[in-house]
């Protein structure tokens, strides 16, 4: 003990030598007048999580856990300068101090995504340096200061989601080398000052829900650079779109919708390059121009207009459209089957024509569109022709083809029988790869498509490719549309195959690539919003310390020496304290190991002895396992009594300190309710926790739904099963104490007991990760990940890592959808929610139900898919709660019965090994007895539960 304590002597006086006198001779510091315009930026805001408080030491280019917050270089001077400052998402408000223009050599100030108020100050306009100013999604006011139009080196002005107002300034065309403006949802206002087309450069202008007026200057169309053009929901009163905009041959997008516009359509036959044209609700008038339509045109909108005449033969043969429509004009003539006819549809290709309410009589030429194709006619007056017997087929609320081309596939994925403490990569081509992703909140704020499908392959090659990667290492995650179009969604980037994290210098590299726009500019998707980059699960402690772009050779290498010095007598130092506690912890575990189970005894619980197990199980042989789970492997034992237990036995890193185990079994035991699977004991013992639950002779949902199972569910037992389960969680949400948000929902952790009962499993366990002891020492294994699996974990949880109850409604969501479809959660990296929201919106959901089910009510199916979907938003305030969920459910089960569907009256029970593998007729689960079971919500039935 007494070398010990020498030597932890010695080390404390090499780190201070290290950390404290070699860096200081090497490093630089910051320019003073620097260091004090940070000061003075960090008085004007509010920074309630505290980020800025990194600038307090000398060196302000440091940062915390997780907020960039700058880059620097050393100057001529011999200081260092700030040279990008990054705030993203940090939840600061207050106001921009003027001194932000003392930071002389920035490139980058990034303050996205606050809520700073007050006005952009005048001061901005002396960084002559200013490369990237991005200010968009707070809630600055004012007008834009000239000044900033006078900045030399300007790329990039995002200014966006704010509530500026005022005019756009006429400086602003000295801006020869900018490339993108972003002004949308702002109140600008007055004249778009014409001289604003010297912009020699600019390539995406977003202008759009702005309060612009006057007319749409015609030299905007000698912009030689200008790819996409959005000015939706602006106030041109009675202006036209003049005729130049037709000359605009490079032009990727015009977006025109809501914009007052009057007048005629100009000839669009010389944009080659239009991929998306919304002229959507204006006054247009006269008829559709009939020269030909570029030729990868994917959206055409000219809906809520007052055009005339007949449809022209220009809008057939168009390859790559997704979208046309001519909605509530004053149309008339027929509709030519050459605009859906012979087409070659790719799986993932839709196409949507709209054509309603105009005067068109009649459709020319073939009927029967083919699969992914909607056509919209109601409102048309040949709806009301009696006669038109196959066209009122049109006429309904939207009609896709039949023969969808959607095939769930059941097959059980290896993957997902695997522990992976992360994620597996989706789209990996090596099989069950774990890897813990970065996820970004991503945005494509004027994408030139309207369906991302066909798209999606495409657009993660090019992110690849931007950031020198393989496709399979991008993952594009929940892709919804949000107003505007803008597409959002949460990108995934993966380490490489063989690695399970990305390494701390690719972290920093894709983090900055991103944050700094450095990528190629691709025209057909559009400007990307980056909303969050966060950094998560094992990346959440990378900083930016030693990424120091520009740094001299000199001083690097001093800082690296340094901190080699530092990490190397920092981990001796490390080294010992952990020989220090694990003596300390041995001790305590001989000592446990005589204390246990005198002290406490748990009422409802048996405290059993390792030796009882052990003989029940063999001695934990291979043959007694039957599952292993997160928490450990699961085994069948069979107690002296004859009582078959599930007994699951912690594993390395699940154990915990005794008195925590113990207060946890004391909260379990007394959990008590139908669809919970009982505790009926414990093992705390020489090291070993154990907890010993009830045997479910009927294994787990998941085996039954998948495609090995040998029995099938009928519908009615389906959603008895979903009802169970939806009951047993409400229980943990809202009678047990503390409540308990179960956090792994999932097929595997629903059992089925002989009548087919669901039973949660696995409840309270999250409850169980490891937490520091008494004396603030961590157990030897630290879950840094968010809690749950792949495929089932709520999306909101995932970027936010706030847990609510309603993580646990999307994950039973993901059950229900797998109820309905027979899929798995994930399979071949498509995840079930979104192809089954994408079989939902094409009308083609009947194509994907389990074929294995057997009949069942149409209305009840879809209400209950519709609950499945909706308990699986993305937006947690848009899911039902547990309580509605068990509501609806039980009205869906009451209007099933009164269907004709006539149920089984039987009390047998059941077992899979029993059913004859092909038979149609499948089993149900004893419905009368379930009744019971709606105690907890609908107040409907007696209360005459066996909690
Ligand atoms: C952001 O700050 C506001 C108050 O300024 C606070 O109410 C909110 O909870 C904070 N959000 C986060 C994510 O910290
Ligand atoms: C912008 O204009 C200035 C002067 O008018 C000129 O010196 C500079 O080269 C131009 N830059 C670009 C990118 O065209
Ligand atoms: C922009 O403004 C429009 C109209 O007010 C609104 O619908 C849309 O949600 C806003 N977009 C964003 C990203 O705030
Ligand atoms: C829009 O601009 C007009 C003047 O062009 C002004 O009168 C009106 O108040 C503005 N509206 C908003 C919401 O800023
Ligand atoms: C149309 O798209 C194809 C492939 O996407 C491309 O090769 C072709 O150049 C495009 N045509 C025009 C006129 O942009």
């Amino acid at each position: 003990m007494l070398e010990v304590k020498v030597f932890v002597l010695e080390s404390v006086l090499v780190v201070s030598l290290c950390c404290f006198t070699i860096p200081a001779a090497a490093e630089k510091t910051t320019n003073p007048s620097e260091v004090n315009a940070l000061q003075a930026i960090k008085s004007k805001l509010i920074d309630p999580m505290n980020h800025l408080d990194a600038w307090n030491n000398g060196d302000p280019c440091r940062t915390n856990w997780n907020g960039v917050l700058c880059y620097d270089t050393v100057g001529a001077d011999g200081y260092k300068h700030v040279q990008e400052l990054h705030l993203l998402n940090m939840n600061l408000s207050g106001y921009l101090a003027p001194e932000i223009g003392q930071l002389s050599n920035i490139t980058v100030l990034d303050f996205m995504w606050n809520n700073i108020g007050g006005i952009i100050p005048k001061e901005v306009g002396n960084i002559s340096t200013l490369q990237l100013l991005l200010l968009n999604g707070n809630k600055l006011s004012g007008s834009l200061p000239d000044e900033i139009g006078h900045l030399p080196q300007l790329k990039r002005l995002q200014v966006d989601q704010n509530q500026l107002s005022g005019p756009l300034p006429r400086s602003f065309a000295n801006l020869n080398g900018t490339e993108h403006l972003h002004m949308n949802n702002n109140s600008f206002s007055g004249q778009i000052p014409p001289e604003l087309s010297k912009l020699s450069n600019i390539l995406h202008w977003v202008l759009d829900n702005n309060n612009l007026s006057g007319y749409l200057p015609s030299e905007f169309s000698n912009m030689p650079n200008l790819r996409i053009l959005q000015l939706d929901n602006n106030h041109f009163d009675g202006a036209q779109i003049p005729a130049s905009y037709g000359n605009m041959s490079k032009l990727f997008k015009l977006s025109l919708r809501n914009c007052s516009l009057q007048g005629p359509i100009p000839d669009l036959s010389r944009m080659e390059k239009l991929r998306y044209l919304d002229l959507s609700w204006n006054h247009l008038n006269g008829s559709i121009p009939s020269n030909k339509l570029p030729n990868n045109i994917t959206t055409i909108d000219l809906s809520n207009n007052h055009l005339s005449g007949s449809i022209p033969a220009s809008f057939s043969d168009l390859p790559k459209l997704q979208n046309l429509s001519l909605a509530n004009n004053l149309l008339n003539g027929y509709i030519s089957s050459t605009m859906w006819q012979n087409k070659s549809f790719g799986p993932t290709a839709r196409l949507t024509l709209d054509f309603q309410n105009n005067s068109l009589s009649n459709i020319l030429g073939d009927r029967n569109p083919p699969a992914n194709v909607i056509i919209r006619l109601q409102g048309n007056p040949f709806c009301q022709n009696p006669s038109q017997e196959n066209i009122k087929y049109f006429c309904g609320h939207e009609v896709g083809g039949s023969n969808a081309s959607s095939n769930p596939t059941n097959q059980s994925s290896v993957c997902l029988i695997q522990e992976c403490p992360y994620e597996y990569v989706p789209e990996s081509p090596f099989k069950c790869f774990c890897a813990a992703p970065l996820q970004l909140d991503y945005r494509l704020k004027s994408p030139s498509f309207s369906y991302f499908p066909p798209y999606e392959d495409q657009f993660e090659m090019y992110l690849a490719e931007s950031l020198s990667m393989d496709p399979y290492q991008i993952f594009v995650n929940f892709p919804i549309w949000e107003p505007g179009p803008r597409l959002r969604m949460y990108l995934k980037i993966f380490p490489a195959y063989n690695s399970h994290e990305l390494n701390k210098s690719e972290v920093l590299r894709v983090r900055r690539k991103f944050m700094t726009w450095d990528f190629p500019t691709d025209n057909f998707f559009g400007p990307y919003d980056l909303l969050n980059f966060t950094l998560l699960g094992p990346y959440s402690s990378v900083d930016i310390e030693s990424q120091r772009s520009g740094m001299s050779n000199g001083a690097l290498a001093g800082i690296v020496l340094g901190s080699v010095a530092c990490v190397v007598s920092i981990s001796g130092l490390f080294a010992i304290l952990i020989i220090i506690r694990r003596q300390a912890t041995n001790y305590q575990h001989l000592s446990r190991k005589r204390a246990t189970s005198s002290l406490i005894k748990i009422a409802g619980v048996k405290d059993f002895t390792l030796k009882e197990l052990a003989l029940a199980t063999d001695k934990f042989s291979d043959s007694s396992q039957v599952g292993q789970g997160g928490y450990g492997k699961v085994y069948k034992g069979v107690l002296p009594d004859k009582t078959i237990v599930a007994i699951k036995r912690a594993q390395e890193g699940s154990l915990q300190g005794q008195k925590e185990f113990l207060t946890e079994i004391e909260i379990l035991s007394r959990l008590h309710h139908r669809n919970l699977v009982s505790l009926l004991g414990y093992c705390d013992e020489e090291g070993e926790q154990m907890l010993i639950y009830e045997f479910m002779p009927n294994g787990t949902l998941r085996d039954w739904l998948s495609a090995k199972s040998e029995g099938c569910l009928s519908f009615v037992a389906r959603l008895h099963i979903a009802l169970g389960s939806a009951k047993g969680i409400l229980y943990l949400h809202t009678e047990a104490d503390p409540p308990i948000i179960h956090r792994d929902v999932k097929a595997s952790n629903i059992l089925l007991d002989l009548k087919l009962n669901a039973k949660v499993a696995d409840f309270g366990l999250s409850r169980l990760a490891p937490v520091p002891n008494d004396e603030g020492a961590i157990p030897n294994h630290i879950s840094t990940v968010v809690r749950g699996t792949p495929g089932y974990l709520d999306p909101e949880y995932f970027l936010t890592q706030t847990l609510t109850a309603k993580s646990d409604v999307y994950s039973l969501g993901v059950v229900f959808l797998q109820l309905v479809t027979g899929m798995q959660a994930i399979t071949h990296g498509k995840n079930i929610v979104r192809e089954v929201n994408i079989a939902y919106q094409s009308g083609i959901v009947f194509s994907i139900i389990d074929n294995q089910m057997g009949p069942y009510p149409s209305e009840c199916i879809e209400k209950f898919l519709a609950l499945a979907l909706r308990c699986c938003k993305d937006e947690t305030d848009e899911r039902p709660s547990m309580s509605d969920v068990v509501r609806e459910l039980e009205s869906i089960i009451s209007m099933s019965s009164e269907s004709d569907m006539s149920l089984p009256d039987s009390t047998t029970s059941y077992s899979k090994n029993l059913m004859p593998s092909s038979s149609s007729a499948c089993v149900s689960n004893d419905v009368s007895d379930d009744v019971s079971g709606s105690d907890l919500v609908s107040g409907v039935m007696p209360s005459l539960t066996p909690r």
